[in-house]
């Protein structure tokens, strides 16, 4: 490829700053910072105070075609930008996609699926005129009890940032601004509003913020605040993580938005660093606004600079120019309060083949005896399909508001983080378009009834057991949930395996759910497989049919650690206003291995139809001080019967004087390997890999001493492990 001698150097300079990227990865919009910045001075320089503030400002909620939309200006002419949410698909519109859930994508550990799948979703956001989406969530799964953990990416920083890197190229290279969410402490919905999340320092910046770091290298153009406090602070007045770490430590230029109603006083929030509220009102639906006049009277007062107020324009307008959305973006044609007057705009295209790939490439297979999986239509005559979570949900896919259902099969949790399913492909729909007449399949969607559901067992050739959990945003109660009230199984799902098992000695345990569940079954010497399906969205059937059946070699992994017992994890709801993140760095399976509870999977875990073998580590070091520090190399070998894919994984044991948990994910590749094939997977770390925040000089280092990395197909599944010292 022929590269001017400037677009060379700046190719030079950029590697450096986006370490974490590799080459293709990085910021694919239209604009640099730099230049979306002057274009936006020279605009913003032109409007009065009022005008400044007027973007700024939501228009107020249900006073607008989207969930947000901020003030226009005229004479300079700033259009109204429009904001929709969620983390997986254009919400409160029809004719769009319903595709997997954040943590379903994220057990894909597949970089490129994950991109594909931000991909789609900026081509839907941008068909339907929206400037900025709502998503990615990172929020971390601090605790297996939190209501939203299903929009994020699971209980590790390294794979979230992964995940939100990915996702937000993904949008951003669409023209639609990514907005990273909920920053920070966002962790369960129990007392969201009140409860203050009392983060140490050292975990604040490497687990917290870890993952908005990476995705404010990656370009993304816009950061939610969340409803919560942070160490007494609000989190949208909250100076030390919005202006000191976000803005300062990161080097972010984007704006923050408040959450819908997070916004809690004028002068706090604007000096404190929030530059847009959200939907714009004081309390949502009642006007009134913390800034508009409110922020205008805050700078004839004095309490808040004009610079200030420029600023937060600036921001605003420099992400529309960063992402080019001021030539050729689609009128919006969302109507989120009125979805009846929307226009009639079709955005899915092809997008249903991506969601269903990723999907089954997200299915995590934690179990395969005798290698009872995949199925196949000559050995298996009659298929049992057991379960309500295999079936529809009785009062149709929308029926329940936000998806907040009792009943059917799990393919999103509820809330906001939600779109409306076009269809839905139950995995009975799917089992049976799979086998196409070539084997009987019956059915029972009765979970209470398990004398019938062990008499059709009985008679089959493998009985497909079905169950799930669900859980969702706090404005919404089913059951007792919004974080999830227990790990167990909803539906009688425990005693309805049980009793399948009882009476099939070739049974097999399909789950859809948010989270880790409780498995008081697994022992079960009928169970043969257990296969984790996730939240797959409106292909389930069919991705799950891929992989029962083989034509896709399950390659996912558990983004989350599955304990034995519930008391095996460390962080359970906390009701108190004050919250102390005494795990500090032990969140996931960090806490497991320090206190070497040995879960029931772990995390990253996950079976495939084949076999890899591993190779020792080849390590090469090249100093503290250089860009790559340590590259790694190992070969992976299918060694089993069938093509396959590995995910590689690498992690690393600090030097003891660093304080570090046993070992943290520090890499990981999707390896593709043709059965008898091998190759080589390559880890480079940087900085950014081996750093960990000294408190006392308050700022990032490279400690000195003996580090391990550890190559292997899990975090408890080490094949290969290699020191070196610094
Ligand atoms: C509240 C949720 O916390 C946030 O994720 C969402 O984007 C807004 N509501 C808008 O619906």
């Amino acid at each position: 490829m022929h590269l001017s001698l400037s677009t060379a150097i700046l190719l030079l300079a950029t590697a450096g700053a986006n370490a974490f990227l590799d080459g293709a990865q990085r910021d694919p919009t239209p604009r640099s910072w730099d230049e979306a910045y002057h274009m936006a001075h020279d605009l913003v320089n032109q409007m009065s105070l009022e005008q400044k503030i007027n973007i700024t400002t939501g228009a107020g909620w249900e006073k607008t075609l989207c969930l947000g939309n901020t003030g226009a200006t005229t004479n300079p002419d700033f259009p109204s930008l429009c904001l929709q949410d969620s983390p997986l698909g254009v919400r409160w519109a029809d004719n769009v996609t319903a595709g997997v859930a954040g943590i379903t994508a994220a057990s894909s550990f597949d970089k490129k699926l994950i991109r594909e799948r931000g991909i789609y979703m900026g081509k839907e956001f941008r068909g339907k005129g929206i400037h900025m989406q709502l998503g990615p969530s990172v929020d971390i799964m601090r605790s297996p009890y939190s209501g939203r953990l299903w929009e994020g990416a699971g209980e590790d920083p390294y794979l979230s940032a992964v995940y939100g890197v990915e996702t937000v190229l993904g949008i951003q290279s669409q023209n639609v601004v990514a907005t990273a969410k909920h920053y920070i402490g966002n962790n369960q919905e129990l007392n969201r509003n009140t409860e203050s999340s009392n983060i140490g320092d050292r975990a604040l910046h490497e687990i917290w913020t870890w993952p908005y770091a990476r995705m404010v290298d990656a370009g993304v153009g816009a950061v939610m605040c969340g409803y919560n406090v942070v160490n007494g602070s609000h989190d949208c007045e909250n100076d030390y993580i919005l202006n000191t770490v976000l803005k300062g430590e990161m080097g972010f230029r984007g704006l923050v938005m408040s959450d819908w109603g997070a916004t809690h006083s004028t002068v706090e929030s604007a000096n404190g660093g929030l530059d847009m509220t959200m939907p714009g009102d004081v309390v949502m639906g009642e006007g009134g606004s913390y800034f508009g006049k409110n922020l205008t009277d805050a700078v004839h007062n004095g309490k808040v600079t004009e610079e200030r107020v420029t600023d937060m324009a600036v921001r605003i307008v420099a992400s529309y120019y960063k992402l080019g959305q001021e030539k050729g973006f689609p009128k919006t044609t969302v109507n989120s309060f009125h979805r009846d007057r929307a226009p009639y705009v079709n955005v899915q295209g092809h997008h249903a083949r991506i969601v269903r790939e990723i999907g089954a490439a997200s299915i995590v297979l934690l179990r395969n005896e005798n290698k009872s999986l995949p199925l196949s239509t000559h050995d298996h005559k009659k298929i049992a399909v057991i379960g309500s979570d295999a079936g529809p949900v009785p009062g149709g896919i929308n029926s329940c508001q936000d998806r907040a259902c009792h009943n059917g099969t799990i393919a999103i949790g509820w809330g906001s983080g939600t779109v409306d399913f076009p269809y839905l492909i139950t995995p009975k729909d799917g089992i049976e378009r799979r086998v196409n007449g070539a084997a009987k399949v019956v059915h029972t969607y009765n979970d209470w009834d398990t004398d019938a559901a062990a008499k059709m067992a009985r008679d089959a050739d493998v009985a497909l057991v079905f169950a799930g959990s669900n859980s969702g945003e706090e404005y919404i109660i089913v059951d007792g949930n919004n974080d999830r009230k227990n790990l167990t199984l909803w539906h009688n799902g425990d005693n309805l395996i049980k009793a399948v098992a009882d009476a099939n000695q070739n049974t097999i345990v399909v789950i859809h759910s948010v989270g880790p569940v409780l498995m008081p079954w697994i022992d079960h010497p009928n169970i043969k497989a257990v296969v984790w399906a996730g939240l797959p969205g409106q292909e389930s059937g069919r991705s799950l049919a891929d992989v029962l059946f083989g034509d896709v070699n399950p390659s996912g992994r558990l983004p989350y650690t599955i304990a034995r017992n519930k008391e095996d994890y460390n962080i359970k709801l906390d009701p108190s206003e004050d919250i102390d993140y005494n795990e500090k760095l032990l969140v996931g399976y960090k806490w497991f291995d320090q206190q070497n509870i040995e879960p029931l999977f772990e995390f990253g875990y996950g079976l495939s139809y084949t076999k890899f073998n591993y190779s020792k580590v080849k390590l090469q070091t090249n100093g503290k001080d250089s860009d790559v520090i340590l590259k790694a190399k190992v070969s992976v070998m299918n060694t089993g019967d069938v093509d396959g894919a590995e995910i590689v994984q690498a992690y690393i044991s600090f030097p003891d004087s660093a304080g570090e948990p046993p070992k943290l994910l520090r890499g990981f590749e999707k390896l593709k390997l043709k059965k008898g094939a091998s190759d080589d997977v390559f880890f480079d770390f940087d900085k950014v890999d081996l750093s960990i925040w000294d408190d006392e000089s308050h700022q990032w280092t490279v400690p000195s001493g003996k580090y391990t990395i550890h190559v292997g197909a899990s975090s408890r599944d080490i094949r290969a492990s290699a020191s070196f010292t610094l």
